[in-house]
């Protein structure tokens, strides 16, 4: 957010006393969300996995990561929970609402944002495979929003905000179980938005492209894009990326992400619910 707007000052507090929860916060965009929320004058419950998991392609967040978002956080003046729990783990999902209600009075916005991918067409897909994107993409987000809607709703006060993909907005060759999972995390969210409708709680997602984080800048993605090379660097990759989308932007950046999560989490936003609201790079207008 630009900090030489006339009205910076109201805007760069405009989330004090409000407390934010953010799940995959220990890195990428997840980070970027708790630090302006936290730069808003929010306090944070940041949550991660911290561990790797064996279907996925690429190492996790650790727990220095979490550590360090927890630094970054804290450096802007927010009071900051950081857990390690894992979205598929209902339980320990309720286990962090319950600490934070306890320690921050309550939750007004919750990010679900944890998230994984890995690659393979339909017909190659391991159960192991689509059994993990659905646990950790679909219903960790269900875990995650069952948890905090009861809080926010007794508030009267809350924004729900459910970070899917384009992938679940149209067939992607190789991320079936993606799209599954993205596609049924939307379906998931609009119903959430329909039942908590005229209880001051809004319920939305963003579908993101391509984003600079770990998820994309790794060598299993890079071979994924570039099949004909071997060990394809990331400026040998900037280009195919690129082709994704009518903007010929590679890669858009967790901050252009998180501007538009603040913009849904704002006061201003309370009639918009049920919404996917898309930052594809002009990749929707494609779209029917
Ligand atoms: N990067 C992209 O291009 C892109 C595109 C579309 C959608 N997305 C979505 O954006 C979200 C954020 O991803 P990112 O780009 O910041 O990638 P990232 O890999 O940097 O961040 C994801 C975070 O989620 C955490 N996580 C993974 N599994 C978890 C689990 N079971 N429980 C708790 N935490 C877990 C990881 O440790 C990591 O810190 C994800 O939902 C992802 O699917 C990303």
């Amino acid at each position: 957010m630009s900090t030489d707007h006339p009205d910076s000052q109201f805007r760069a507090r405009d989330f004090a006393g409000r407390t934010v929860m953010v799940t995959g916060a220990a890195r990428g965009q997840g980070r970027s969300h708790a630090v302006e929320f936290a730069r808003r004058g929010a306090d944070i419950v940041a949550t991660d996995v911290c561990a790797d998991i064996d279907t996925i392609p690429y190492p996790l967040a650790t727990a220095y990561d979490l550590a360090q978002t927890r630094v970054l956080v804290e450096r802007e003046g927010a009071r900051c929970l950081a857990v390690t729990a894992d979205v598929r783990d209902g339980e320990r999902m309720r286990e962090v609402v319950a600490d934070a209600v306890h320690l921050f009075s309550g939750i007004d916005v919750c990010i679900a944002n944890a998230g994984v991918v890995s690659f393979a067409p339909v017909v190659e897909l391991t159960d192991h495979q689509w059994s993990t994107m659905l646990d950790v993409d679909l219903t960790g987000v269900f875990h995650t929003l069952r948890a905090v809607a009861p809080v926010v709703t007794a508030r009267g006060w809350g924004r729900l905000i459910t970070i899917a993909s384009m992938g679940g907005r149209a067939g992607t060759p190789n991320l079936g179980h993606y799209a599954a999972a993205k596609w049924g995390a939307i379906g998931l969210t609009k119903t959430l938005a329909l039942e908590l409708a005229g209880t001051g709680v809004t319920a939305n997602v963003v579908c993101t492209g391509t984003v600079s984080t770990a998820m994309v800048h790794n060598p299993a993605m890079y071979s994924l894009f570039a099949p004909d090379m071997e060990a394809p660097t990331r400026e040998q990759v900037r280009g195919r990326y690129a082709r994704l989308n009518p903007l010929g932007t590679p890669w858009t950046d967790p901050a252009d992400i998180t501007a538009a999560v603040v913009n849904l989490a704002s006061p201003a936003a309370r009639h918009v619910t049920g919404e996917t609201l898309e930052i594809g790079a002009g990749v929707s207008a494609r779209m029917p």
